[in-house]
């Protein structure tokens, strides 16, 4: 059984912060931000709005381009490192849309959830009973961000997007080669923390505590912005070969290349070490920053109801970041 993409769909918070309203609250400029990063804006969560929320409209665009209605879908998968809950909210957004015959449930891996989610979709069809799939990136990372540290909280920016995978004869799959890894040797250079809350401690009389200290928070994001460079550039582009040669098919034969949108730097940087030229590559982060999950889709349904990506085009798509995770799939469209 293979797998293919028949829908997709996007949602960004209205609330927009420019490089300049960022100059404005840490020592930076417009210039250093857009010629380092090329990111010239983000959008960010603000008052009552949920990543739910913006999940749900994400995938009721995959599903009216798929032309589903919400019942027929089985499964739902939130790939998200940043949920409205702890527990996950994959259920919160199964229930909002309708999808009242499927289960749900959510994938964190960071900046690569979307990849992950899309190669589990896939896995779940190939073992059988399932044909129609949401998975959906979405992420908030503006909830743990240090808004006074510079060398990160021009970075990020908040998103969903979303896909339908839906079951199909092998001979079109969509899914022609994929590649995942993970390294927790580099977890220290890029996560955020769970951490206690020392003042909730509660103690015997002696003063000693009497249960583990409660850790109900995460600290702000911590990066070391260099190294994650250096692996990102070093790592994705032989992910893409590896995922490549699966499909039997080289980097000049593909469509678009369409990266984790992190830093435009790391985009040219793998496009160079691939040789695809800068017109097959897709780039919207000057627009939104780095979305985590939600990047990839967010990009795909920007370019594909932009008329960029045409019906029949190849795909080689790559995720990275905190894990740290990896992983890239090469798709039809
Ligand atoms: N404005 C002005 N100056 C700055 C800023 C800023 N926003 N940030 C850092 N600087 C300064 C530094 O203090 C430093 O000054 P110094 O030379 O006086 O010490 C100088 O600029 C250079 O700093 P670097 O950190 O070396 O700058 P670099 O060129 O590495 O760029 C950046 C930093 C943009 C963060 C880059 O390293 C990067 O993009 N790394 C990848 C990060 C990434 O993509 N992370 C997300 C991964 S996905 C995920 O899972 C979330």
């Amino acid at each position: 059984m293979g797998s293919k993409l028949v829908g997709c769909g996007s949602s960004v918070p209205k609330l927009l912060i420019s490089n300049d309203d960022l100059a404005r609250i840490v020592e930076t400029s417009d210039e250093w931000i857009s010629v380092r990063t090329g990111i010239r804006n983000r959008r960010v969560l603000s008052g009552n709005e949920t990543l739910s929320g913006f999940a749900v409209d994400a995938a009721k665009g995959a599903l009216q381009m798929a032309q589903l209605e919400a019942e027929e879908v089985d499964l739902v998968i939130m790939c998200t490192s940043t949920p409205d809950d702890l527990f996950g909210c994959g259920t919160q957004v199964q229930r909002d849309l309708g999808c009242k015959n499927a289960w749900a449930f959510d994938v964190t891996a960071a900046c690569s959830g979307f990849i992950v989610g899309l190669i589990t979709a896939t896995r779940f069809i190939k073992g059988g009973g399932f044909q129609n799939i949401l998975v959906i990136g979405a992420d908030a990372l503006s909830r743990y961000v240090d808004w006074t540290d510079r060398g990160t909280c021009i970075l990020f920016g908040d998103a969903a997007g979303a896909v339908l995978v839906q079951a199909c004869h092998s001979d079109e799959d969509g899914l022609l080669g994929f590649d995942l890894h993970s390294d927790g040797h580099g977890h220290r250079q890029l996560n955020a923390l769970a951490q206690g809350d020392d003042d909730k401690l509660i103690s015997n009389s002696n003063g000693a505590p009497l249960f583990p200290p409660r850790k109900s928070s995460f600290s702000c994001i911590q990066m070391n912005g260099k190294e994650v460079f250096r692996f990102a550039v070093r790592c994705v582009p032989q992910s893409i070969e590896a995922a490549l040669e699966e499909a039997g098919l080289t980097s000049s034969s593909i469509d678009w290349l369409l990266l984790h949108q992190a830093n435009q730097r790391i985009i040219d940087a793998v496009s160079n070490r691939l040789e695809i030229p800068s017109d097959k590559v897709i780039s919207n982060l000057a627009n939104y920053g780095n979305t985590s999950a939600a990047s990839i889709p967010l990009a795909l349904d920007e370019a594909i109801r932009g008329g960029k990506i045409q019906a029949g085009n190849t795909i080689a798509t790559a995720g990275f970041g905190a894990g740290l995770t990896w992983g890239s799939a090469i798709i039809k469209w």
